[in-house]
């Protein structure tokens, strides 16, 4: 029996997106020590994306690597955008050399790198804006309401449509509520699942990064039980864990980033993948008690280490 849930999630109340997105992040850098990745690779992705039904691209201004950086190539790809499509950005962490952040922006900063979002995405509005918080690491804890307030205000003017929180604890997330209203969470996937109830209760799009471990050293998609699975269906170890997030929640939006065109084909195509009773209790069944499967990081515990926002 399948228990795959609606395809699509309805953005702040407002904006319908396939809960199947794109994550832009590696269009510019494969690795986090690599070079640059060829921007002509990057512009036929998010064009081949598109044309397969993705209509939510998740970006920030800081995604870059040398000259390649994926605001500008989602801008070359896909103006003059489709109306249908949802394009998320962050602002928080200062852009820095080769696509590493050099620290957070202040209070202060905020409306300089939200302009240079609309530039360079070549926009009058933004459709989502994500305060991403904290460190490498995990939610810093500290208070975000100083910060969350200016993007309200940029939003009250016209120039964000909706807005979210990245990296965020349940304190930061009740801070953010009771400023604004907060359309989305995107939180590690491997560490933010507390915060999915709250969010399905309140209609809050819950968004996990890393949704396929980040690529961070030896591949969590050899997970055994992600194997076996994928070994039983017919596909690979990625499009289980893409469609185990589908399923966990309605509330859910899968952002898989990729270069490559040959797994964005096969990411996408997780869509049609239905896991059965026996699949959701394999996965689950590995110290996963509910929830998605959370791919374990290469050292064995629930957390990779060194990754760029
Ligand atoms: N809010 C935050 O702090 C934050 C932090 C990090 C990322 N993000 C967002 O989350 C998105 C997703 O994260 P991510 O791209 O870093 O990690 P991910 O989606 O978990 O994994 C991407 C990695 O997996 C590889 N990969 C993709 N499809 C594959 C497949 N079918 N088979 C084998 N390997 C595959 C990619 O390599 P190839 O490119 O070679 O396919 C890349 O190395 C980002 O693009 C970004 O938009 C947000």
């Amino acid at each position: 029996m399948s228990v795959m849930t609606s395809k699509t999630f309805s953005l702040g109340a407002e904006l319908t997106v396939d809960r199947l997105g794109f994550g832009a992040m590696r269009l510019a850098m494969g690795t986090f020590a690599g070079p640059a990745r060829d921007p002509e690779t990057g512009i036929a992705v998010l064009r081949r994306a598109v044309e397969l039904g993705v209509n939510h691209i998740d970006t920030a201004g800081f995604y870059g690597r040398d000259a390649v950086w994926a605001n500008e190539l989602i801008r070359a790809a896909l103006t003059p955008y489709r109306d249908d499509l949802v394009i998320a950005t962050k602002v928080g962490p200062l852009p820095g050399p080769n696509g590493v952040p050099s620290g957070q922006a202040t209070a202060a900063q905020l409306r300089g790198l939200i302009e240079a979002e609309l530039r360079s995405l070549g926009l009058d509005r933004l459709d989502l804006v994500y305060l991403r918080v904290g460190g490498m690491t995990g939610p810093g804890h500290e208070s975000i309401a100083e910060r969350f307030a200016v993007l309200a205000e940029l939003r009250a003017e016209g120039l964000i449509r909706h807005l979210g929180v990245s990296n965020v604890d349940a304190a930061q997330l009740a801070e953010a509520r009771a400023i604004a209203p907060v359309a989305a969470v995107q939180n590690r996937h491997t560490s933010g699942m507390e915060l999915l109830a709250e969010c399905e209760e309140a209609g809050i799009a819950y968004v996990p990064y890393f949704p396929l471990g980040g690529g961070v050293g030896s591949s969590p998609l050899d997970a055994e039980r992600l194997r076996k699975v994928a070994a039983r269906l017919g596909a690979t170890t990625a499009q289980v864990a893409i469609a185990s997030l589908l399923t966990s929640s309605p509330t859910v939006l899968v952002i898989p980033g990729t270069g490559s065109l040959a797994h964005l084909e096969e990411n996408l195509a997780a869509h049609a993948l239905e896991l059965g009773d026996q699949d959701l209790s394999d996965l689950r069944g590995q110290g996963v008690p509910d929830g998605p499967v959370r791919c374990p990081a290469p050292d064995g515990s629930s957390s990779g280490a060194g990754e760029p926002r």
